[in-house]
C-alpha cells in the first residue's frame, strides 16, 4: 500500500508503533521498522538524554529503516530534560518523533530546523486543528478506545476519524482500537493514511516486556479495561486489576478531594515492575479496549504481514466482490 503516510516517513507499510513507557525499547522499535512498518523508542523510559542516546544506537545497530522517538509531555512530578532529549534525537539521526500529551511547540522549531518529521498524537479535532497550524506534518486521532489517555472528550473513532477527514488538510492516522487488517481497512475507509497501534504490539515476541503482561492481554476481554484519574482531569485506559480497584474505590471515596498524593501507590513508579517484573496487579497500567481482539502472541512480521494480508483480502475480495454483485444484478 501507498498512502500519504508511508510516502512521509518512507515506510513500507502504513502501521505504527506508538510510545509506550517501559515497551518502546529499541527490540521494539527496529522489530516493527524491519517489519516494514514504523516502530517507536519511547524517550521518556530512558533516564537521561545520554541513555536516550545510547537507545537510539542500539536501535540503529538493529535496524537500517527508519524509526521513531516518541517525546510525551504528560503531568509528572519533575519536568524532564526535554532541550537535552531533543539533542539526542537530532544528533542520534532519527527523522520523525512522535510528540504526545500537550502541545509540542517548544520542541517543533528545533526539530523542524533538523528537518525531522513530527507526527503528533490528539484526542480531538481542536488539537489536531492546533497540531495542523503549528506546524506538524501529520496527526495521530486517538480515539476513546485507546490504551493510555484518551482525553476527556470520549469520542470513539467511528466519529472522530471522519471528523478528522473532513477537518485536517495534513495526512492523520487512526489510533486507539486498531488489531488487525478490518482496523486498517476501516481506518482508510474513514479517511486515515494509516494506523497507530500500542496495545497489540506489546502482544508480540520482540516486545521486551514480561511474559505475564503478554498472557494478561491473550486473557483479557474488551470488558476488562477501566478508566482512571478522571476526576484529576488526566483519564488513563488500564487494565483491570487489584491496583485500579482499590484507585477506583478511593476515587469514588474522595471524590472531588482526591489528590495525586492519595493515588501514589497504584500509579508511580510502577511501569518497570509491571513491564519488567511481571507483577501484574502492583500498579495501574494502559492497556486498550483492543486487547478483546488480541488472542495470539506472533512476531512484529507475522502481525504485520497477517494485517496488510487481510487488508489486501478485504478490499480486492470482499468489498469487490460486493461491488460486483451489485453491478451484476
Ligand atoms: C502500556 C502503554 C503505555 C503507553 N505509554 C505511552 C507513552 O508513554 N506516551 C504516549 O504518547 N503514548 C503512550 N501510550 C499510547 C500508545 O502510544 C497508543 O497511542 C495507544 O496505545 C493506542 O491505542 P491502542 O492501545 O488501542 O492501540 C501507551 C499505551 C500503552 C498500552
Amino acid at each position: 500500500m501507498k498512502t500519504r503516510i508511508t510516502e512521509m516517513f518512507g515506510i513500507e507499510h502504513p502501521i505504527i508503533q506508538g510510545g509506550m513507557h517501559y515497551v518502546g525499547f529499541a527490540e521494539l522499535a527496529a522489530a516493527v521498522s524491519n517489519a516494514g512498518g514504523l516502530g517507536t523508542i519511547t524517550g521518556l523510559t530512558q533516564k537521561s538524554a545520554s541513555d536516550l542516546a545510547n537507545e537510539i544506537a542500539r536501535c540503529r545497530d538493529m535496524t537500517d529503516k527508519p524509526f521513531a522517538v516518541n517525546l510525551t509531555f504528560l503531568p509528572s512530578v519533575s519536568t524532564p530534560d526535554y532541550p537535552g532529549y531533543v539533542k539526542a534525537i537530532i544528533d542520534g539521526g532519527v527523522t520523525i518523533v512522535e510528540t504526545a500529551g500537550r502541545n509540542p511547540q517548544q520542541v517543533l522549531p528545533a526539530l523542524k530546523d533538523s528537518g525531522i518529521k513530527v507526527i503528533h498524537k490528539c484526542t480531538s479535532i481542536r488539537h489536531s486543528l492546533k497540531a495542523q497550524s503549528i506546524g506538524c506534518d501529520a496527526v495521530s486521532v486517538d480515539g476513546f478506545e485507546c490504551g493510555g489517555h484518551p482525553g476527556e472528550d470520549d469520542i470513539p473513532n467511528f466519529i472522530l476519524l471522519p471528523r478528522a477527514a473532513d477537518e485536517l488538510e495534513i495526512p492523520f492516522v487512526a489510533s486507539g482500537g486498531m488489531a488487525d487488517g478490518r482496523s486498517l481497512v476501516g481506518a482508510l475507509a474513514m479517511g486515515a493514511d494509516g494506523m497507530n497501534m500500542g496495545t497489540r504490539f506489546m502482544a508480540t515476541k520482540e516486545a521486551p516486556i514480561h511474559e505475564n503482561v503478554k498472557q494478561a492481554l491473550v486473557a483479557a476481554t474488551e470488558l476488562d479495561t477501566r478508566l482512571v484519574m478522571r476526576p484529576l482531569r488526566n483519564t488513563e485506559r488500564v487494565l483491570n486489576n487489584a491496583a485500579t480497584e482499590r484507585l477506583l474505590d478511593k476515587e469514588k471515596r474522595l471524590g472531588s478531594d482526591i489528590k495525586f498524593d492519595d493515588i501514589m501507590e497504584e500509579v508511580a513508579g510502577v511501569y518497570p515492575k509491571v513491564m519488567i517484573d511481571g507483577e501484574m496487579d502492583v500498579g495501574v497500567w494502559s492497556c486498550g479496549m483492543v486487547t478483546g481482539l488480541i488472542h495470539d502472541v506472533p512476531t512484529c512480521k507475522e502481525l504485520i504481514d497477517r494485517i496488510m494480508a487481510e487488508a489486501n483480502s478485504i478490499i480486492t475480495q470482499r468489498l469487490e466482490g460486493i461491488v460486483a454483485a451489485k453491478l451484476a444484478a
